[in-house]
């Protein structure tokens, strides 16, 4: 973080320009930014390149930044040096963005803890980006590629600006659903890109559930090939995994995959024998099958060996392990429970029998030097946890996440706010602005305990998005969360912000992003876009 004292310090006697005219619309909104009215530089296709400062710990070679620059030059330039350009523009050229970092790690994974602030200087004698980490200096490229702008003789124009921006929270997810449709590989990288322009930092892949298994298994390969819409199509495969990371990566953005039990395990039915519970109608199996069967020591070999290959796989230190929606009818009906159930004195418990599952399933998955995430109901059915589960706050019936909120946070765990921001639900009309003047903290609790909401995550579930309608129904909604999220929590002027998001719909249209409009207008780029 960056030091708020010297901060203040630096801003002192600045005016802060919040958003007005060309040159000043950014996306999330920084938390300190001066815009010059006079004073820039223009960007010349011939001559403009990033570079390293001398100062910076980390130089060529440092594959995060090296590509970034490659990217960023690409969104600066997109025609590359056939580029309409004034060459008797009077402005003075600025030929370089020096960047400087002041830790070491190009090879990192970004994690919870990692430092995302920075600072950009941009004037006529120089150009400077600071940051602690590659991280910040990649929220710094984005916001600088979004400074600048193309004047009407085709020159690509920075102001004189002054930026110093941190998050306000550290963990900015967004959640994919690829079980129930399929997303293909590329939808998912285009998605990355989208969220690194809104400096979005976790990827929630929710890549299992109920009506498919897509995620490939080395260990059981069955899963897929039994549990796939189709195996040879539509799966993800090892590699597959190992690209979405790395292009996550590239981007400062963490993959937390979700695997979601003991409930939402259909598709792993037919690929994993004996792994789910058979239910009954009466004395006999039904033949149809509910949560994993909590009972049977192999249930528990089984994840052992699962989660350890997951643990492999996915880098960052946390897992989604879902636990929501645990219908305990299919328990309740099979005899081998039921016997179960009195043994272990459990009486009519069954959030009891929940538990021990999941009791059991934490400790395998901490055996591999991870930790969790869980959707709320654990909390809420009184299941024991490590004081160390992140709770995830999704149920959003008539405002109850606030109460959600405060009991998450008043047994001391750290919360994660999704209950809002279910953008797979859709009205007509502007429902970005709800979404938008959500309140994080807006809940009866300590300091201590708003300290404890790490952040949250927009959501969209696969019902009924597929590729035809991911990205326009996701941008630029998911844009309200992703300013909610890093911006300051006095940014909620509507007028001010739609402004703002209607311009930076315009710049996801040219970066190739399909993004549907807010309301009535026109983008420079509208046709160009395809
Ligand atoms: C940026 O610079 C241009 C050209 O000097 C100026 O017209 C514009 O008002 C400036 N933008 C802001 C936000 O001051
Ligand atoms: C960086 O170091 C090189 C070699 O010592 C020097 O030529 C160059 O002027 C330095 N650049 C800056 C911006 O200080
Ligand atoms: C399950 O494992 C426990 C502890 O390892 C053991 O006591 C029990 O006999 C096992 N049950 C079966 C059915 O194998
Ligand atoms: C948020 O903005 C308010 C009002 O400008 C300011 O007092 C506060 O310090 C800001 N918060 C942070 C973390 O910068």
């Amino acid at each position: 973080m960056v030091p708020l004292a010297a901060m203040g310090a630096l801003l002192a006697g600045l005016v802060l320009v919040l958003c007005a005219g060309s040159g000043a619309a950014v996306w999330p909104q920084p938390q300190y930014l001066s815009v010059a009215a006079e004073g820039g530089c223009s960007l010349s296709t011939t001559r403009f390149r990033f570079d390293y400062a001398n100062s910076s710990a980390v130089g060529p070679g440092c594959a995060v930044l090296d590509e970034a620059f490659r990217r960023y030059w690409k969104l600066l330039f997109p025609l590359g040096g056939r580029h309409a350009e004034n060459g008797r523009s009077k402005v003075p050229l600025c030929d370089v963005l020096l960047v400087s970092v002041t830790e070491q790690g190009c090879d990192d994974y970004p994690s919870m803890d990692s430092p995302e602030n920075y600072k950009l200087a941009i004037s006529d004698e120089q150009m400077l980006l600071a940051a602690d980490s590659i991280w910040g200096a990649l929220r710094g490229l984005e916001t600088f590629s979004q400074l600048a702008w193309r004047q009407d003789d085709g020159t690509l124009y920075v102001n004189k600006t002054d930026v110093f921006d941190f998050p306000r929270f550290p963990h900015r997810g967004l959640l994919l659903d690829t079980s129930r449709h399929y997303l293909p590989l590329i939808a998912i990288l285009q998605t990355l890109d989208a969220m690194a322009y809104n400096k979005f930092n976790v990827f929630h892949w929710h890549i299992v559930d109920d009506p498919s298994f897509p995620y490939e298994s080395l260990l059981f390969p069955d899963l897929t090939l039994k549990g796939a819409y189709n195996p040879a199509t539509h799966v993800y495969t090892a590699t597959d995994v190992k690209v979405v990371i790395e292009y996550a990566r590239l981007r400062g953005i963490r993959v937390i995959p979700e695997f979601d039990t003991p409930g939402h395990t259909l598709s792993w039915g037919p690929g994993a024998p004996g792994l789910l519970t058979p239910c009954y109608r009466g004395p006999k199996p039904s033949g149809s099958y509910g949560p994993v069967n909590p009972i049977l020591n192999t249930t528990y070999q089984f994840m052992t060996k699962f989660f350890a290959e997951v643990s492999s796989v996915f880098p960052d230190s946390y897992v989604h392990l879902g636990g929501d929606e645990v219908d305990f009818t299919c328990w309740k009906s099979n005899p081998e429970i039921q016997t179960f159930m009195e043994t272990m004195g459990f009486g009519q418990d069954y959030t009891k029998l929940e538990s021990l599952y999941i009791q059991r399933l934490l400790d395998i998955v901490s055996s591999f030097d991870k930790e969790y995430v869980m959707w709320q109901e654990v909390l809420d059915n009184a299941v024991e946890l490590k004081p160390d589960t992140i709770i995830h706050v999704w149920k959003d019936s008539a405002g109850l996440y606030q109460k959600e909120m405060a009991q998450v946070t008043k047994a001391g765990y750290r919360a994660l706010l999704s209950a809002p921001w279910y953008l797979n639900h859709i009205t007509y009309g502007q429902d970005w602005m709800p979404v938008y003047l959500v309140e994080p903290l807006a809940f009866e609790g300590t300091p201590e305990q708003k300290a404890l909401v790490i952040g949250g995550e927009a959501c969209m579930w696969g019902e009924y998005v597929d590729v035809t309608n991911l990205t326009p129904r996701l941008w630029p909604r998911a844009g309200a969360v992703a300013e909610r999220l890093w911006s300051n929590e006095t940014v909620r002027n509507t007028q001010d912000a739609y402004a703002r998001l209607a311009d930076f719909r315009c710049t996801l249209l040219r970066r190739g992003i399909r993004a549907e409009p807010l309301f009535t207008g026109y983008c420079d780029y509208d046709y160009t876009a395809f």
